[in-house]
């Protein structure tokens, strides 16, 4: 599909696995005019993923970026921690860290919680109004491994036959951060989180808003489909993931230091991949813009 880089204010340099661009010559540190953002927003749109490299940003700073594009997420979905290592409660803790700021123990709460990331998945899809943005900024990195890994699932749609698409259509899934955890074995929610993650109806197939394209909206937290056996419902979700993460459809992220990553939930699947975190530190840091609406009200026909 044709974009037009020469109009922007700014470089851009798209990726090869069909989507995803590199932008050059902004500083996102900086106030940006509303040309500027305009066009970051276009791009955004068109490639669902934007990698924005040697941007030295703080928490504050961060929070100003995403902030151009609406209104954040109310609160960070974690396990329930008595002291948080970040400030801002709106920042999310993507590291093996404590509050300390030392490496997390082997058996932590928090650390089995987060390999959840691990696993492909589109951020809040288990929230009514799932996310639409999220940016991530690299403040340190391991040597080795923890790369960040997408897929397009408007890609992931379109290559699909059509009969099998329309047959997708009408289906709506549960999803829930219970589903996700459960699937390495990751149980020991308590009441209170049990609640506060209660499954979500959210359709398998919507319409990308700014661009018209139908996509895929798929997760690790899917733990059913309605009016389907429950084996029957994992099974097809397991095949769609493996089809629309086959290696030549995914952008692996190799992280630099203080790269900022910014991605469309609605349009993406992601997922962290492995590194030594019992030696090395790995602090990330996300900012979550909020969807405004249910995936159950865009659907295609
Ligand atoms: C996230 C996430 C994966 C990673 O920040 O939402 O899933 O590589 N991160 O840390
Ligand atoms: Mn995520």
């Amino acid at each position: 599909m044709f974009f037009d880089t020469k109009s922007s204010a700014f470089e851009i340099e798209s990726l090869p696995a069909g989507f995803g661009a590199r932008i050059h010559g902004l500083d996102l540190s900086q106030a940006l005019s509303p040309e500027v953002v305009a066009s970051i927003q276009q791009a955004i749109d068109h490639f669902a993923v934007l990698v924005f490299a040697q941007q030295m940003l703080d928490d504050g700073a961060q929070i100003r970026f995403a902030r151009y594009f609406g209104e954040m997420e109310a609160s960070r979905a974690t396990v329930a921690v008595e002291k948080h290592r970040l400030a801002h409660p709106q920042l999310n803790d993507i590291s093996n860290l404590n509050e300390a700021g030392t490496i997390l123990a082997v058996d932590d709460r928090r650390r089995m919680f987060n390999l959840g990331n691990r696993l492909w998945h589109s951020d809040s899809s288990f929230k009514v109004k799932p996310a639409k943005y999220s940016f991530l900024h690299a403040r340190e990195i391991p040597s080795q491994g923890g790369e960040t890994e997408f897929c397009d699932t408007r890609l992931a749609y379109e290559a699909l036959g059509t009969k099998e698409g329309n047959a997708l259509m009408p289906l709506i899934c549960e999803h829930s951060l219970l589903f996700s955890r459960a699937q390495l074995g990751f149980s020991g929610f308590t009441e209170e989180e049990q609640l506060r993650f209660a499954p979500v109806r959210q359709r398998l197939v919507r319409r990308h808003q700014p661009t018209g394209r139908v996509c895929l909206f798929l997760s690790s937290h899917i733990g059913g489909i309605e009016g389907m056996p429950r084996p029957e419902a994992l099974m097809l979700i397991r095949d769609l993931i493996e089809a629309a993460t086959r290696p030549d459809r995914v952008y692996q992220h190799r992280w630099s230091c203080f790269d900022l990553v910014m991605w469309d939930n609605r349009a993406t699947m992601h997922r962290g991949r492995a590194y030594n975190d019992q030696f090395e530190r790995r602090d990330m840091r996300r900012v979550t813009i909020a969807g405004e609406v249910s995936s159950l009200d865009e659907a295609i026909c």
